[in-house]
């Protein structure tokens, strides 16, 4: 089954809010694992506006589940995650001012750039990921630098879905089997939600691992998070 990484960076952005400890990210990680996530994602940016380096540094200590730390390689970032050794680094090619992910890599210009990144990363075993567009070419740059896993940028499939579903996803499924032929794993994750979820991984039911943060904590809101994290596993039964 697919698993379900838990973006909590919102979670941060509350608490933040008000600058004291509620509510507390260290026990909604702790939640998520009880109500039946698979993983904890977090996405620290260089301003630390949400998640916060030393939260990085408290989680790893607190999950159990697998932890997955996605953000732009900057000396300052794989320090953190080499000392962090998290189960998975997903590295994305954000500018520091990004408000979200917006664009995967360009893996044939980046290419000389990440393969030392990869290559250290792997050398500290832990397991990577770059966040790609769903194009042929950029799953092929991805394998020849060497990475574990893709994770497929869906926010053009959450765009589209609405419209016409079965062409939304036409160009993930040729990304996903490229990737399958060249021996890569893939990872899913932006804008996924209760509607468009179940079609995605039943479409491409070899997806490892979607990471999922904005839609499903605005659902907890309303649903409550244990109600949410069963609602968002059950949409991943195939
Ligand atoms: N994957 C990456 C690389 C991201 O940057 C984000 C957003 O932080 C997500 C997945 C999760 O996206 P969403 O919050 O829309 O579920």
């Amino acid at each position: 089954m697919t698993k379900l990484s838990v973006n909590i960076n919102k979670i941060a952005t509350l608490r933040n809010a008000r600058g004291g400890n509620n509510p507390d990210l260290i026990a909604v990680a702790r939640d998520c694992e009880r109500f039946g996530a698979d993983g904890i994602t977090v996405h620290p940016r260089p301003d630390e506006r949400h998640i916060r380096y030393s939260d990085v540094l408290e989680l790893q200590k607190h999950t159990r589940i697998e932890f997955n730390i996605e953000g732009y390689p900057s000396e300052r970032f794989l320090d953190l995650v080499l000392q962090v050794k998290p189960h998975q680094v997903t590295l994305v090619p954000d500018p520091p001012d990004a408000i979200t992910s917006n664009a995967g890599w360009d893996t044939l210009e980046n290419k000389e750039f990440l393969i030392p990144i990869i290559t250290r990363l792997k050398d500290a075993k832990i397991r990577t990921s770059l966040f790609v567009d769903p194009l042929e070419t950029m799953v092929k740059g991805a394998a020849a630098i060497g990475t574990d896993r893709i994770e497929l940028y869906t926010e053009r499939y959450a765009h589209f879905f609405i419209q016409d579903k079965y062409n939304a996803i036409k160009p993930y499924k040729v990304a996903s089997e490229m990737a399958k032929k060249l021996g890569i794993q893939i990872n899913a994750g932006h804008d996924l939600n209760l509607q468009n979820l179940h079609f995605l991984v039943t479409e491409i039911p070899f997806i490892q691992e979607v990471s999922i943060g904005h839609a499903l904590i605005c659902d907890a809101l309303y649903l409550g998070l244990e109600n949410t994290i069963a609602l968002y596993l059950n949409q991943l039964q195939k």
